[in-house]
């Protein structure tokens, strides 16, 4: 061998070995940190969709490591309920039984779902693209929306049934339908989301997922979905953000849908409660320390549905809902049924009025919302919405 190809082996094999260890020091550093994260558990499980939940002692839960909840106490339950919460049943819709196998975690724990290295992996992704949780307005890339929004006031409470659906899943598409209270001034937005999403890249398959999020600074550099970075307090032992919703609405078949409750009460322990229903399971509390600018009441409160491509420049759109236009109506178009807030101190559930609202889609004919609508004979207030997507330009 000549000295000049053996200078080349040397310098392809330590460049080869540079690689290698640099991709070691990468893992090494993931697994730490998943190390970190992932608290001990009392007991572990794996559900049919490959799911792990390890059940932890709720007072050593991944919230507490949020540097503002140092000292902070977990409560079980809210100091007060506000009239109103909560939710009908009819003959025709049919809510869906969710909850872990075997009733989820023993007494005294609380489930976290396992976050994975893809998990990790996901939000490191995300770092440069800080606006991936929510639209912050009509254009902003990659998003197309249908919703109705309460007019700006002071609330304490929001709630709605929201149709469950199976999307056509890629890796470079997502969809969500939630409910979202915000306060604050627009570039420090404090908000809170729940609802179901099916998001490949993140979870790494097409199921229908229970989904949370937040933030306390318009979905910059604090908050996250689900329980991937401290903050939401874990209470229920069966109903876990992450979990799979395994009964869907199908065209012209049943209609099953989930109906969650977010509410706070300023003059007790002002903490943001999820409950879900007919369950009427407390899931769990995002503290007040969280939200720095939300202290008082929410200012916002949006009822929609979001889809969101990868790539800001492609032009192809996911469907959103059932994939049919909000005419088609009930059995086959998606929903929002019975949407309520709570206004004022009386603390009390009312129905969304119709001339307090409006509705809004940017895309009409890739997506629509539908006003309020007749559901099943039950008074209150209900829309559809949703669309085939398509060539829907960004
Ligand atoms: C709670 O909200 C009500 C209604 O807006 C207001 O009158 C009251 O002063 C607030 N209480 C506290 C403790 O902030
Ligand atoms: C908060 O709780 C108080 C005391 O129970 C009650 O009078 C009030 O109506 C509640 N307010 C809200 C907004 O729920």
């Amino acid at each position: 061998m000549s000295s000049r190809v053996e200078m080349r082996v040397v310098v392809v094999l330590a460049l080869l070995f540079w690689g290698i260890s640099h991709e070691v020091e990468g893992g090494r550093e993931l697994e730490r940190e998943l190390r970190r994260l992932n608290k001990p558990a009392i007991k572990s499980f794996q559900t049919e969709y490959g799911d792990i939940f390890d059940c932890v002692d709720i007072n050593k839960q991944p919230a507490l490591d949020h540097p503002l909840l140092k000292n902070h106490k977990v409560q079980k339950r809210p100091s007060v309920f506000p009239r109103g919460l909560g939710h009908k049943t009819s003959a025709k819709t049919q809510s869906s039984i969710i909850g872990l196998p075997d009733g989820g975690c023993p007494e005294g724990t609380v489930p976290i779902k396992r976050i994975t290295k893809r998990d990790l992996v996901w939000m490191k992704s995300l770092k440069d693209n800080t606006k991936h949780f929510h639209p912050v307005d009509a254009k902003t890339p990659g998003f197309h929306q249908a919703y109705t929004r309460q007019s700006p006031g002071t609330y304490y409470g929001a709630q709605g049934g929201i149709s469950l659906h199976k999307e056509p899943a890629t890796d470079d598409q997502s969809h969500r339908s939630v409910i979202t209270v915000s306060g604050g001034s627009p570039d420090k937005l404090n908000a809170i989301q729940v609802g179901w999403t099916v998001n490949k890249a993140a979870y790494g398959d097409g199921a229908t997922r229970m989904f949370i999020s937040w933030t306390a600074d318009n979905f910059g550099k604090t908050g996250c979905r689900d329980l991937l970075c401290p903050g939401f307090v874990q209470v229920d032992k069966s109903v876990a953000p992450g979990m799979v919703f395994q009964q869907l609405s199908t065209i012209d078949g049943a209609q099953h849908d989930y109906y969650f409750s977010i509410f706070q009460n300023n003059s007790t322990d002002e903490n943001w409660w999820l409950m879900g229903w007919p369950e009427k399971k407390i899931i769990g509390y995002w503290p007040k320390t969280l939200f720095p600018d939300m202290k008082e009441s929410f200012t916002s409160l949006e009822w929609g549905g979001y889809v969101q491509v990868k790539d800001p420049n492609t032009k192809e759109y996911p469907q959103m809902g059932s994939g049919v236009f909000p005419e088609e109506g009930y059995g086959k178009a998606a929903y929002f049924k019975f949407i309520k807030l709570v206004k004022n101190s009386a603390g009390e559930f009312q129905d969304v009025s119709p001339k307090e609202v409006v509705t809004f889609n940017d895309r009409p004919t890739c997506y629509r919302v539908g006003p309020k609508a007749e559901l099943l004979y039950w008074p209150g207030y209900h829309f559809f919405y949703g669309g085939p997507g398509g060539n829907c330009g960004h």
